[in-house]
């Protein structure tokens, strides 16, 4: 079975987890677009989504579904999203896609946390794959060299810049083993917008799509 299959299948499992919630949070990437795209035969019983990038709120428009804004929507019952790699604790690491600061926002105001992935991203240890940061442009080479003493290699995310109007530098050859210590440490650098570690706030709920089925992971 293909990844985007096995994505497809934590996607469509994730609908099963909606109840009766008339307002969804919805993150951004590949799985997040198979959701959507299930979302298809929900439109009516939904009021309207919180999106967390203007490539989702696109597709979401697309499919007639209302985007709201979060500060009009308060709390969410719950808030569907990706990530790029995951562990047991359900600890996540994001913004693969660059949308990593909105996505906290989201998943700060949402009961329930889902996240869907293949089970390719499930890992030991994070920060296999380089870890996220959103960084005020002019703070670029200060945080670059706060990273470097923090053992990681950054790396300018070249020709992208966010939603928000930031760069992105992708951290190599961190080995992850205290998450929540390293997103505090991580957001205590000035000039740092938002850093890929989901620790503090974890998902609650983790699908992994499977040859087999979908493994269902919860905190
Ligand atoms: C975007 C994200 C995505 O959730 C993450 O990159 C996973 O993307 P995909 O579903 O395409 O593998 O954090 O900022």
């Amino acid at each position: 079975m293909s990844t985007e299959d096995k994505k497809q299948r934590a996607a469509r499992e994730a609908l099963k987890w909606l109840n009766d919630a008339r307002v969804i949070g919805v993150g951004t990437g590949s799985t997040v677009n198979h959701f959507i795209a299930a979302l298809k035969d929900m439109r009516g019983r939904l009021d309207g989504a919180v999106s967390s990038s203007t490539a989702s709120t696109q597709r979401l428009k697309a499919m007639g579904i209302p985007v709201l804004d979060l500060n009009a929507a308060g709390e969410l019952p719950v808030y569907v999203d990706g990530a790029d790699e995951a562990n047991r604790h359900l600890q996540l690491i994001k913004g693969g896609g660059g949308a990593l600061t909105r996505e906290k926002i989201v998943a700060a105001v949402s009961k329930r946390f889902v996240c869907i992935v293949d089970d390719s991203k499930l890992v030991q240890v994070l920060g296999g794959f380089p870890l996220p940061v959103e960084v005020i442009p002019m703070a670029r080479s200060h945080v670059a060299r706060e990273l470097v003493k923090l053992g990681g290699r950054p790396d300018w995310r070249q020709g992208f810049v966010t939603d928000n109007g930031n760069i992105i530098l992708d951290v190599h050859g961190l080995s992850i083993m205290d998450p929540p210590r390293l997103e505090s440490e991580i957001n205590q650098i000035t000039g740092v917008v938002c850093v890929g570690i989901f620790a503090h706030r974890p998902a609650d709920v983790l699908l992994v799509g499977e040859s087999n089925g979908v493994r269902t992971l919860s905190g």
